[in-house]
C-alpha cells in the first residue's frame, strides 16, 4: 500500500463540553404535549435532553466548552489565534456568538466569528479551521459547536419540541506534523431546499413583529419526513465520497461519529456505508439533537469512554438546515 496521504495536517489537542444541568426526560414531555416515551424512543432513540436556564445563552455553553477543551489540551485560552463558533441559535443577530464567547471568557484579541450551517456547522468550521492552519493564518484555533435550541422551539408542537436539546462541544486544534489530520473531506449545500427546515422570523425576510410572534414564526419549522430522507441520502453519499477520496475502506474506520439527530438516521447511514453499529458512536439518547454541537460532544464523550486512541482513523458525517452536508476522514 502507498503511504497514507494526510491532505490537511492538523492535531486535535483537546476537547471539552458544557451542558445545562437540567435534564428533561421523555416523561417530562408527556406532561407538556400529546406524546409518549415509547413514541419518542422508537422514532428517535432520544431518552432525555438538557435544557438551559433563562439566564444562560449560547455563548454561556460555548465559553464553558472552550474552557474545558483548553484545560484538557493543557493550553492557555489566550494562546488561541481564532475562535470559530458553529451555531444556528446565536446569542444575537449581531455580533457573532464567538464575540459574545470572548466577552464571557474576558478574552479579547483573537479573531472570532460564527459559522451558520445548521447541524453541519461544526464540520464546516473544522474545514475552515484546517485551511486557516494550512494557510498560516492561524496556528491554534478553538472550534466550537454551541446551541440553545430550546429557545427556538414551539413547546406546544410535539413534532419538534421532543427532538432537540441545549449545550456545546469544542476542540482545540493546531497545525500538525504531517502524521495526523484530514485525509479527505467534502462539503456541500442545496439552498433550494431551505424552507423544509428553518426559523422563518427574526431575520430580514420577516423581522420580529406582533404578528410574527402571534403566528409562532420564531421557532423551528420542519418537514420531518422529508428532512429524514435527505439526511440519510446526503450523509451516506458524503461519507462514501470522503472515504473514496481518502482511499480507505469502511473496515479501516475505527469509529464513525455522525451528527446525532435520530438513532434511525444514524443506523441507516452506518448500514449503507458499511460501518456496523459497534463502530458507530451514538449519544442521541442522552442529549437529543443539539444541532452543531452534537459532533464535538460525541467526539469528547467517545474519547472519555476510551473508544478512540491516538492514531485511530475516524469518519465524521453531518447534515442539517440549508440543506447542508459534510463528511471527513481524520487520522486522530
Ligand atoms: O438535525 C437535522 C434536522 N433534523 C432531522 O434530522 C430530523 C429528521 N426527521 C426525523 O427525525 C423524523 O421525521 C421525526 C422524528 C421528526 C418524525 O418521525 P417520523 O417517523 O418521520 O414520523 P412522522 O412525522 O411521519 O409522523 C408519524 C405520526 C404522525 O401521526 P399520523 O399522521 O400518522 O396520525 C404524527 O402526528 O407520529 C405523530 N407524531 C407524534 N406522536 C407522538 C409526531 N410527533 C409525535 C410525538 N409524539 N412527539
Amino acid at each position: 500500500m502507498p503511504p497514507e496521504k494526510i491532505q490537511k495536517s492538523l492535531k486535535i489537542l483537546g476537547t471539552g463540553t458544557s451542558l445545562p444541568e437540567r435534564v428533561m426526560t421523555n416523561a417530562d414531555l408527556e406532561a407538556l404535549v400529546d406524546t409518549t416515551d415509547t413514541w419518542i424512543r422508537d422514532r428517535t432513540g432520544i431518552e432525555e435532553r438538557r435544557i438551559a436556564p433563562d439566564d444562560a445563552s449560547t455563548s454561556t455553553y460555548a465559553a464553558g466548552a472552550l474552557r474545558a477543551a483548553a484545560e484538557n489540551a493543557g493550553v492557555a485560552l489566550d494562546s488561541l489565534d481564532a475562535i470559530i463558533v458553529a451555531t444556528s441559535t446565536p446569542d444575537t443577530v449581531f455580533p457573532s456568538t464567538a464575540c459574545w464567547t470572548q466577552r464571557a471568557l474576558k478574552l479579547p484579541g483573537a479573531a472570532a466569528f460564527d459559522v451558520s450551517a445548521g447541524c453541519t456547522g461544526w464540520l464546516y468550521a473544522l474545514e475552515i479551521a484546517a485551511n486557516l492552519l494550512i494557510g498560516g493564518t492561524a496556528k491554534r484555533i478553538g472550534v466550537v459547536g454551541a446551541e440553545v435550541m430550546s429557545r427556538v422551539l414551539d413547546w406546544e408542537d410535539r413534532s419538534t419540541c421532543v427532538l432537540f436539546g441545549d449545550g456545546a462541544g469544542a476542540a482545540i486544534i493546531e497545525s500538525g506534523d504531517g502524521s495526523q489530520g484530514l485525509l479527505a473531506s467534502n462539503w456541500g449545500a442545496d439552498g433550494t431546499l431551505a424552507p423544509i427546515l428553518y426559523q422563518p422570523a427574526g431575520g430580514t425576510q420577516m423581522p420580529a413583529s406582533e404578528e410574527s410572534v402571534a403566528d409562532k414564526k420564531h421557532v423551528v419549522h420542519m418537514e420531518g419526513r422529508t428532512v429524514f430522507r435527505h439526511a440519510v441520502a446526503c450523509m451516506v453519499r458524503s461519507t462514501q465520497e470522503a472515504m473514496a477520496a481518502a482511499g480507505v475502506e469502511p473496515d479501516d474506520i475505527k469509529l464513525l461519529i455522525p451528527h446525532q439527530a435520530n438513532a434511525r438516521i444514524i443506523s441507516a447511514t452506518g448500514e449503507r456505508v458499511g460501518i456496523p453499529a459497534e463502530r458507530t458512536y451514538v449519544c442521541v439518547q442522552r442529549y437529543g439533537n443539539i444541532s452543531a454541537a452534537t459532533i464535538p460532544i460525541a467526539l469528547h464523550d467517545a474519547l472519555g469512554e476510551g473508544r478512540i486512541e491516538r492514531g485511530d482513523l475516524l469518519a465524521f458525517t453531518a447534515f442539517g438546515t440549508g440543506l447542508t452536508w459534510a463528511a471527513s476522514v481524520l487520522r486522530y
